[in-house]
């Protein structure tokens, strides 16, 4: 199948490299010929780390033979049977090229939004009726196996079942959020345990390193392996029921950002990207931990691959 991929950002190239590593001959499009030829060596170094690491099967030059740059939004669509938009999260943006695409796709081709926030098909309810829908992928989407397909009642339950297939093709862990909910479900559950960390944190009953350590020695080291409802069963639920009494009152509710992040924005610092946030990172400590990330993440995708544990 052709796949054409438009915008080749933060999040595009590895969406691409999903379908290309899935076998699919795949179109990235951008409007800026350089973030193409960035995107196209991204994929590039990131199929030669995989082959490297022995979670592909063939050299990345045999999966690069299926993918080309462009330009052109229309030679991109023509005779995509999906197209994925990924583009800035700017409605002017997004309006003026879903106006351009109804012009451009295939009649029967299935359109998805990469979008972090937006409830599209609900906005532009005449765009592709049934067969434009929300595909969010994560960051590195080459690596990390969820992505959430948001569905409404108008959506076509066929071309939601067939993406959900056609993924599960490329080794990715689909799910179906029927109906939209302001930041999905993963952003959803992770800004309520991180509204609680800095909480905490505020209180100062315990330091942001001690926190971290928290989500990635104990939540996070079990969590890959062992979801939350499998988590309840092994508790026993009469327990979980007591504890729940007891802690559910005293946990955060704030509704508003706190200020020890506002504090920190307006100190300009913004995280790795500026140096500083939670943490430094100067002198080459932000490369540093952004290559570890991407190495680890590879090794737990291998352990991923061995064991698939969604598939229990
Ligand atoms: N960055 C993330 O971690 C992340 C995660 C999940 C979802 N998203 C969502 O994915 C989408 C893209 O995010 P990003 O971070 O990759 O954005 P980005 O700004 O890094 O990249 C967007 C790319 O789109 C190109 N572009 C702009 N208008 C275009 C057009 N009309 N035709 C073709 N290309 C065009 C830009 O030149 C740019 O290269 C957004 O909707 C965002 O909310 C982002």
């Amino acid at each position: 199948m052709k796949v054409a991929v438009i915008g080749a950002g933060v999040m595009g190239p590895g969406i691409a490299q999903i379908w290309l590593m899935g076998g699919h001959e795949v179109v990235l499009t951008d409007l800026v010929q350089k973030a193409l030829e960035a995107g196209k060596e991204s994929i590039y170094d990131s199929l030669k780390t995989m082959r490297s690491m022995d979670i592909i099967e063939k050299d990345a030059g045999q999966y690069m033979s299926s993918f080309e740059i462009t330009t052109s939004l229309e030679q991109a669509v023509k005779n995509s049977k999906l197209v994925i938009e990924v583009v800035p999260e700017r409605m002017d943006i997004k309006k003026q090229l879903f106006e351009t695409l109804n012009k451009l796709c295939d009649e029967d081709a299935i359109i998805v939004s990469n979008t972090s926030s937006l409830p599209l098909p609900e906005m532009f309810p005449d765009f592709r009726p049934g067969k434009f829908f929300v595909a969010h992928f994560f960051n590195p989407p080459q690596i990390i196996p969820l992505v959430e397909l948001v569905r409404n009642e108008k959506t076509d339950t066929e071309a939601v079942e067939w993406l959900k297939k056609e993924l599960e093709m490329c080794s990715k862990t689909p799910i179906v959020v029927n109906g939209f909910i302001k930041g999905f479900l993963v952003n959803r559950m992770q800004l309520a345990m991180t509204r609680e960390a800095l909480y905490l944190l505020d209180k100062g009953v315990v330091s942001a390193e001690d926190l971290d350590k928290t989500s990635m020695a104990a939540i996070g080291f079990k969590s890959a392996w062992q979801g939350m409802f499998n988590t309840m069963d092994f508790v026993g639920l009469d327990t979980v029921a007591f504890v729940n009494n007891i802690i559910f009152p005293d946990l955060c509710n704030d509704t508003s950002t706190p200020k020890i992040v506002t504090d920190k924005v307006r100190e300009g610092k913004l995280g790795i990207k500026s140096g500083e946030g939670f943490y430094k990172y100067d002198q080459g400590k932000g490369e540093e931990v952004t290559q570890k990330r991407q190495t680890v993440l590879l090794e737990q995708l291998k352990l991923w691959n061995k064991y698939k544990p969604c598939d229990q």
